[in-house]
């Protein structure tokens, strides 16, 4: 091949996205992941054959692969670091086997060190559809001795020059997903969880943006790493003024060893690529968490209204009062009753009993049968709050089994809401769990679970003393998938302690994420907003909670708590019978208005800021959406900003029709059969109604 020769390249296509590698000696090197490209496009010369060789430079000089290693000319962040009793720790790829899945879509390309005798397979699906590029890796240790695995990326991806900010989310227990920005530069960016769970802390995904980004316009990447444990990303500026983006697990000191033929598989690597703003990234994320779920009978429900028993009766379960807080739920139009924590043996509060699953004696002395019973008699499902992975040092579990614990020999057990977390890596713990989950579902009419796991890992060691973080992981999925293959028809919710396990890896076995224990609405306007720029809204558990909210102590009225709660998955969580007669009937209509308008909340979002605390989502599509506007504090201009509907037809013609929500309050300026074109919403925008702070108003907007 001459030096203008364009070398073979391998080009996958999504809708409105490509990425292109360029084949070469030993492992395929990046050159391009960004807007879709023509598909006769031409890339020019190679790399290898285009560039001057700069001074000081080996005479090699390495280029930026898709899988870059350490020892042998790379200077940058290695994909992998590993060793083998301290040998074998520079790695070179000099073959590279392409497969190819779907061709044009998804392609295999497994790498081979025949010196280091490594072999790494990475697999990179881009869907045609959802422009969601799936990346993953697989390292197979190909020598006889065992090699010692530091750190393996489930994907390595090339970002423009142009990148200036990385946009992510912080947070901890009732504050999750805290919006942070941080500008690129020439350092390392870097994040890491070690709390052995995917944390309140510490979100497992991330969007970078080109100059200009906006909501609705502008080029953006977006990455989540499809895991609940520890993980570790960063943004790395490479010597040719590109950026490279590694995302894997984290893996603690010793935790992966590889025995001769033995294989580590990452998680999956979710990323997207955008020019239509942070807008554009939500909408193919929504559409690939969309298509990992598996629903009961293969399709989702509208999604049914939850009775949530927690902040309303904590620990106090009092069958006469549950039965009465049914018959005042299924009054309001609740289609789902979920029995929160309380009700196993002795459970009184939180310091003891996990692992004991079978109902408390005193609470119900004829089992959750009767209530179970009473609450299908109302025509609705009824759903139970578990905690497998944990034990509680006071409960029968561990006193006959104090060795299932995780726990390192010498170190003091540490615990978290005075629990411990059991040993997934045994498998009479992980047989256990199944064997009381199993019968509790059998025996008993449960439509639904809500699955928690209230603290993080610590002294995470497996009986051989190694850390087992992993495999923990690895074990709750192994665990979640048995019990959905036994109960097909039983739907789960993934919880700890509000957000802290929300990810792409447990939605495979799930249903619904409790996105926060924070249930003040005022939060949870910008929680939501985080969430939802990863996952769609119907898996987002919003509920309507008390005021004073307990959490924050701050007080909301019912119709904005309402209006809050009502684009996501809805449920109640107070005693119902302690609302007032006016509280009762305003609730009944928001569930009422929640069921009407459910299935065009749970479609299309767009989000936007119109400036002064305004904040607006659309729900829909661009032919027929709701547009919810909430005001989250008083504002501070005489007159109201204008509400710009970038995404809608500047073509067509659009009628506007107040929602008449339960209270006038919040519908104070009426647009009925207002007109407008839709030139003038995209470009000068909708006149704002005035609001006062702590408000909501939702209008349905339509072609005409
Ligand atoms: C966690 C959950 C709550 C509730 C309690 C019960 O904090 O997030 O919703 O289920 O546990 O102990």
């Amino acid at each position: 091949m001459s030096e203008h020769d364009t070398p073979p390249l391998i080009a996958l296509h999504g809708a409105a996205s490509s990425l292109v590698i360029e084949l070469a000696a030993g492992a395929p090197l990046w050159r391009y992941w960004g807007p879709r490209l023509a598909d006769d496009f031409h890339a020019g010369t190679g790399l290898h054959a285009s560039r001057p060789l700069p001074s000081f430079t080996l005479d090699a000089n390495p280029q930026f692969t898709v899988f870059p290693t350490f020892g042998l000319g790379w200077f940058g962040q290695s994909a992998l670091l590993a060793h083998r009793n301290g040998r074998d720790f520079a790695q070179d790829f000099t073959r590279c086997t392409v497969t190819w899945i779907t061709t044009g879509s998804a392609v295999q390309l497994t790498l081979h060190d025949d010196v280091a005798k490594i072999e790494v397979m990475f697999t990179l699906r881009l869907d045609v559809s959802s422009d969601v590029l799936t990346l993953s890796t697989q390292l197979t240790n190909r020598g006889s001795e065992a090699l010692d695995v530091q750190w393996l990326a489930a994907g390595v991806l090339t970002l423009p020059a142009d990148s200036i900010q990385v946009e992510y989310f912080s947070g901890r227990h009732n504050s999750e997903f805290v919006p942070q920005v941080d500008a690129l530069g020439r350092g390392q960016w870097r994040r890491e969880n070690r709390r052995g769970l995917t944390s309140h802390d510490d979100f497992p995904g991330a969007l970078v943006c080109l100059p200009g980004t906006t909501d609705h316009e502008g080029i953006a990447y977006g990455a989540h790493l499809a895991w609940s444990g520890n993980h570790t990303q960063l943004i790395e500026w490479l010597d040719d003024g590109r950026y490279q983006w590694q995302f894997g697990e984290w893996l603690a000191p010793g935790e992966i060893r590889l025995a001769a033929g033995e294989t580590l598989r990452s998680p999956e690597l979710l990323t997207t690529c955008s020019g239509s703003g942070r807008n554009g990234i939500a909408r193919n994320f929504h559409a690939a968490m969309r298509q990992r779920m598996t629903w009961p009978d293969g399709v989702m429900r509208s999604r049914p209204v939850h009775l949530n028993t927690w902040e309303g009766f904590y620990f106090n379960h009092d069958i006469t009062a549950l039965k009465s807080l049914a018959d005042a739920a299924a009054e309001v139009g609740i289609e789902r009753f979920v029995l929160d924590d309380g009700w196993f043996h002795r459970r009184d509060n939180d310091q003891r009993a996990l692992g004991d699953w079978w109902p408390d004696q005193k609470k119900y002395p004829d089992g959750l049968g009767p209530l179970a019973q009473h609450v299908i008699a109302k025509g609705m499902e009824f759903g139970l709050w578990v905690e497998p992975e944990m034990i509680n040092p006071d409960s029968d579990l561990y006193r006959a089994h104090p060795d299932w614990a995780l726990q390192l020999q010498g170190r003091p057990l540490l615990t978290g809401r005075n629990q411990l977390v059991l040993d997934l890596s045994q498998a009479a713990v992980t047989d256990y769990l199944f064997a009381r989950l199993d019968a509790l579902l059998r025996e008993l009419p449960i439509a639904y679970l809500k699955w928690d796991h209230n603290r993080d890992l610590v002294t995470a060691g497996n009986r051989a003393g190694s850390a087992t973080y992993h495999h923990q992981i690895e074990a709750v999925y192994t665990l979640l998938q048995r019990l959905r293959s036994a109960h097909p028809a039983v739907e789960i919710e993934a919880c700890a302690g509000g957000g802290g396990r929300i990810d792409a890896g447990i939605l495979r076995y799930t249903h619904r994420f409790w996105t926060s224990d924070c249930i003040d609405a005022v939060s949870r306007v910008s929680i939501q907003r985080g969430f939802l720029q990863f996952f769609p809204p119907e898996i987002m558990g919003s509920h309507i909670g008390a005021s004073p909210a307990h959490s924050t102590g701050r007080s909301q009225s019912l119709d904005f708590r309402a209006a809050v709660a009502l684009p996501g998955h809805l449920g109640v969580e107070l005693d119902v019978r302690k609302l007032n007669a006016s509280d009762r009937s305003q609730l009944a209509a928001w569930i009422a208005l929640y069921k009407q308008l459910r299935d065009t909340l749970h479609t299309e979002i767009w989000f936007g800021d119109a400036g002064d605390s305004l904040l607006w989502q659309a729900h829909g599509t661009a032919e027929q959406f709701l547009l919810i506007v909430y005001r989250v504090e008083p504002t501070h201009q005489r007159h109201m900003p204008s509400i710009k509907l970038p995404f809608v037809d500047v073509a067509s013609r659009y009628q506007i029709e107040s929602i008449a929500t339960p209270s006038d309050d919040t519908a104070p300026l009426a647009y009925n059969a207002l007109q407008f074109d839709g030139s003038w919403l995209a470009n000068a925008g909708l006149p704002a109604p005035p609001m006062k702070g702590e408000a909501a108003v939702i209008v349905s907007i339509r072609k005409c």
